[in-house]
């Protein structure tokens, strides 16, 4: 997703530097924001300059160093609490202390990460929904330190970047996946039990419920190693049953 934070960011101006540790992530990360800002051209919601000036704005590195200058982060690494966590301690000597560190989790504690810097106060969820360029939604998340004041930093934020912001509170998985990912779960169930093939079970959602994509679909688009690891979350932070994956 990290790409698409990046492309939305970029789009409204702002000047965004793009770290992964590898750099082939990096090369079709450019790739992939090359051919969304091309789309949003021909279908007229970005014109010809808008789309160039977002480029232009736009560097990568894999080196975390280069994000020693920043105003503000959004961590979007993959789903593991222990690397997000030495992440955070690793921006929170690197950056400037007023600096607030967002994080893209699906489902990690917010106030973990922010126990892992000295400024839990700046500490917060700030979680896109795929594909980041589409989706009007951003859930901010208030960790247990977080101060009001970088919540509205997020929310200002959110509005420049032209996206709806609603906040949740710091529970495993906040509102969007605490409510997905249990329909994904039981979709999973339905085809494990043979209550319907894939294709049946994604068609009864989209054709009867108008979801845009069966859960099935969407499950194998947000990746099906992202939807264990939130649903492991929800199961071991809830401890009910009901979320086993
Ligand atoms: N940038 C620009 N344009 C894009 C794009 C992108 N990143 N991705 C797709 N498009 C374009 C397509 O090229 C297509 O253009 P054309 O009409 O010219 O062909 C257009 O958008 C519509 O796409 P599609 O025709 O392929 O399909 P669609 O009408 O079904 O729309 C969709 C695609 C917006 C992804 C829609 O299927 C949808 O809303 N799906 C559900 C997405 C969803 O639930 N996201 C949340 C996942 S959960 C999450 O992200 C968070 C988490 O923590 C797990």
């Amino acid at each position: 997703m990290g790409n698409g934070i990046a492309q939305v960011f970029a789009q409204a101006g702002f000047d965004v530097r793009l770290v992964d540790a590898a750099s082939g992530a990096l090369d079709r990360a450019r790739a992939s924001i090359e051919k969304s800002v091309a789309k949003l051209v021909e279908k007229g919601r970005l014109t010809a300059t808008e789309r160039d000036g977002a480029l232009q704005r736009l560097s990568t590195g894999t080196n975390v160093d280069l994000l020693a200058d920043s105003d503000y982060v959004v961590e979007a690494i993959f789903e593991d609490k222990q690397a997000k966590q030495s992440l955070f301690a690793r921006l929170d000597q690197l950056t400037r202390p007023d600096v607030i560190l967002a994080s893209n989790t699906s489902s990690i504690s917010i106030t973990t990460l922010g126990a892992a810097t000295n400024r839990p106060d700046r500490v917060l969820g700030m979680h896109f929904m795929n594909p980041v360029p589409l989706m009007s939604l951003v859930e901010l998340i208030r960790g247990q330190a977080t101060s009001p004041e970088s919540m509205l930093t997020a929310a200002e934020l959110c509005i420049r970047l032209n996206k709806t912001a609603v906040e949740a509170s710091d529970y495993p998985g906040f509102i969007a996946n605490r409510v997905l990912m249990p329909m994904v779960n039981e979709a999973i169930f339905a085809v494990m039990e043979g209550v319907g093939t894939a294709d049946a079970i994604d068609t009864v959602m989209k054709l009867g419920m108008n979801h845009p994509m069966g859960p099935l679909t969407l499950a194998d688009f947000i990746g099906l190693d992202v939807c264990l690891a939130i649903l492991e979350v929800l199961h071991e932070g809830l401890g009910d049953p009901k979320y086993r994956p």
